[in-house]
């Protein structure tokens, strides 16, 4: 009998502070940096995010995501065989942030790692658990994308700081002899390092370099759309499916213009576009599954449903996961 990997099971959590564009715009124009709910809505779809407190890490959003997603599922904490994180802005230089929340949830001995790919970190990460539990290395995968991206933004950069959140998503991914996972589509390009990116390090006991994010938001733009649909439509060929088969759209939600840009390439209703980004901002690696979750929880995503993920962010990495739910 073959082996797969089924989602059983997804959860979320967003920190309690909730930040408007106009509570942001008033925030940044006391220190003299001029926005507007009009710019940011216009440009990107976005009308609140969610900022974490100074003293809550990606692990503390991640385990909780993390918990919703085991209820979901039906499955203890201790029945779990691997943890993935994905996550830029993890606790630590190390040790991983999946190692800490792995303590969070009272368990251990189980593999736990971060993945790193930025905002493709989700897609990047469900592929790993899918290709471990097919090949029998693990049964029951925790899958997580937790971010706190408030901590690396430039909140003097006006072109920058409006655009992100913070949040952690989470799944459960349990062996099963009917596919879930049906196909994944992962690439990089490094040679666009510098389109996105916190150019600081910690070295000599001191950060080194700029430990600030940096854009080229135009660079991004004109990047994404175009991976975006190689990279569904490479995933659908490899599923032996085609776009009509999508009941659920579900890219990085990094602005409403590059989304629906790929649902319309790809020939797909907007309604079939699943949009959290005005009420998270870009969450990064926890967007995809923050916006899954709650499409599920809302009731509009239910089973039997074909999903298609897509990631693509820094690195540059970009990449699609195909999935009946
Ligand atoms: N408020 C008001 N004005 C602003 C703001 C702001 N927050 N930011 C920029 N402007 C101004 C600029 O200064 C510029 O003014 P000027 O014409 O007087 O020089 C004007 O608005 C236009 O600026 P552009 O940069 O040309 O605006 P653009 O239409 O390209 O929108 C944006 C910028 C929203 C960043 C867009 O390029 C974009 O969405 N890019 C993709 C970014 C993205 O999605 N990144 C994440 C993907 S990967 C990941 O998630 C990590």
């Amino acid at each position: 009998m073959n082996r797969y990997s089924r989602i059983t099971g997804t959860g979320s959590y967003l920190p309690p502070r909730r930040v408007t564009n106009a509570d942001l715009a008033a925030e940044l124009g006391a220190s003299g940096v001029e926005t507007s709910d009009q710019w940011i809505v216009d440009r990107t779809g976005i009308h609140a995010r969610h900022f974490a407190a100074t003293d809550v890490t990606s692990s503390d959003l991640g385990a909780q995501a993390a918990r919703n997603a085991l209820e979901a599922a039906g499955i203890a904490a201790g029945e779990i065989d691997l943890i993935i994180v994905a996550t830029s802005t993890p606790d630590m230089v190390f040790p991983s942030a999946a190692c800490i929340l792995q303590n969070k949830l009272g368990i251990a001995g189980c593999a736990a790692f971060d993945v790193q790919a930025v905002c493709s970190g989700f897609v990047y990460a469900l592929t790993v658990a899918d290709s471990l539990i097919k090949t029998g290395a693990a049964s029951k995968a925790l899958v997580i994308g937790a971010e706190v991206f408030s901590r690396i933004l430039d909140f003097t950069d006006r072109t920058t700081c409006v655009l992100f959140g913070d949040g952690a998503g989470a799944v459960v991914l349990e062996a099963s002899d009917t596919p879930g996972i049906l196909a994944s589509d992962l690439h990089a390009d490094g040679k666009h390092v510098g389109i996105l990116c916190v150019p600081g390090t910690v070295s000599g006991g001191k950060v080194m370099g700029d430990p600030l994010l940096k854009m080229d938001g135009q660079a991004v733009f004109k990047l994404a759309v175009g991976v975006l649909e190689d990279a569904a439509r490479a995933t659908l060929a490899k599923a032996g499916r085609t776009a009509e088969d999508i009941d659920w759209l579900i890219p990085h939600q990094a602005n409403i213009r590059i989304m629906q840009g790929t649902a319309k390439k790809l020939k797909l209703p907007l309604d079939k576009l699943i949009v959290t980004v005005d009420q998270h901002g870009n969450t990064s690696a926890a967007s995809i599954p923050l916006a899954l979750d709650a499409a599920v929880r809302s009731g509009k995503i239910k089973k039997g449903d074909t999903l298609m993920l897509e990631g693509v962010g820094g690195g540059f990495t970009w990449g699609a996961v195909l999935v009946d739910f």
